[in-house]
């Protein structure tokens, strides 16, 4: 049975996956930061661990947990959005660092431990980053820290990409498009069922060549 691994199913984007891949058959590994977020899950049939990507032991605890599995796909979801700026105003220390935490820190504690689990299952290793980190289309300062945040996820991808890549685990960095989700809004373009469907046949139809790069939630190429 295929396994996937989604980090940040609580609700949205991450939940929606779970749902998706569960659904399909396959074995669903999902985290949540409160466990009491984890029912609808059980339901599904998915396994629930309780990951609170800001929390080092919660991380570390993570790799324990997994031991050995072999994953067919790994997702990274988890992510805050921050300030809703519109220009250059300087976050604070606490907004800073709670949005650098969850989004790259977070990251950059996981792919460590969950690229070798990819690479036993010869899969896909994916992070939810955002066309708002890309540098090459942007056309907005708006919500600069969520964008910084972005920026540096897509960097940690490619680094990722370049360890685990040629252990023949194909590592991505996603956008999933403006999708009607808690961060979305109500008045995004996407269905999260769309969005979804689109990332699970994207990541399915990655080839080798692929490691290390950016596309859309249709399988479009971003540029960084
Ligand atoms: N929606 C969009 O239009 C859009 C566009 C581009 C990129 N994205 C990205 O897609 C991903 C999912 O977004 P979404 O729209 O589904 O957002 P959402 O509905 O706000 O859900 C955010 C998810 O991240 C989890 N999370 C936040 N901080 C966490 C932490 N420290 N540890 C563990 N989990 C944490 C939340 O858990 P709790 O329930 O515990 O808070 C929740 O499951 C994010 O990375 C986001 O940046 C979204």
């Amino acid at each position: 049975m295929a396994v996937a691994l989604i980090v940040g199913a609580s609700r949205g984007i991450g939940f929606e996956l779970a749902r998706q891949y569960r659904a399909d058959g396959w074995r669903v590994i999902a985290t949540v930061r409160q466990l009491q977020h984890a029912d609808a899950l059980l339901e599904l049939g998915c396994e629930t661990i309780q990951l609170d990507v800001a929390n080092v032991e919660q991380c570390a605890a993570l790799g324990w947990r997994l031991d050995d599995e072999r994953l067919d796909v790994a997702i990274l979801c988890a992510g805050v959005y921050g300030p809703r700026t519109s220009g250059l105003e300087t976050p604070t220390q606490a907004e800073f660092d709670t949005v650098m935490h969850a989004n790259v820190l977070g990251a950059m504690r996981l792919l460590p431990l969950i690229g070798p689990l990819v690479v036993n299952g010869k899969g896909r290793l994916a992070v939810i980053s955002s066309l708002m980190g890309s540098m090459g289309q942007r056309g907005s300062p708006s919500g600069w820290l969520y964008r910084a945040s972005k920026a540096a996820l897509n960097s940690v991808l490619v680094d990722s990409a370049l360890t685990f890549g040629p252990q023949k685990a194909i590592c991505v960095s996603l956008h999933p498009g403006w999708v009607r989700t808690d961060m979305g809004g109500d008045g995004a373009d996407l269905a999260v069922e769309d969005s979804v469907a689109g990332i699970r046949t994207t990541l399915a139809g990655l080839r080798a060549a692929d490691n290390g790069k950016f596309f859309n939630y249709d399988g479009s190429a971003l540029s960084w």
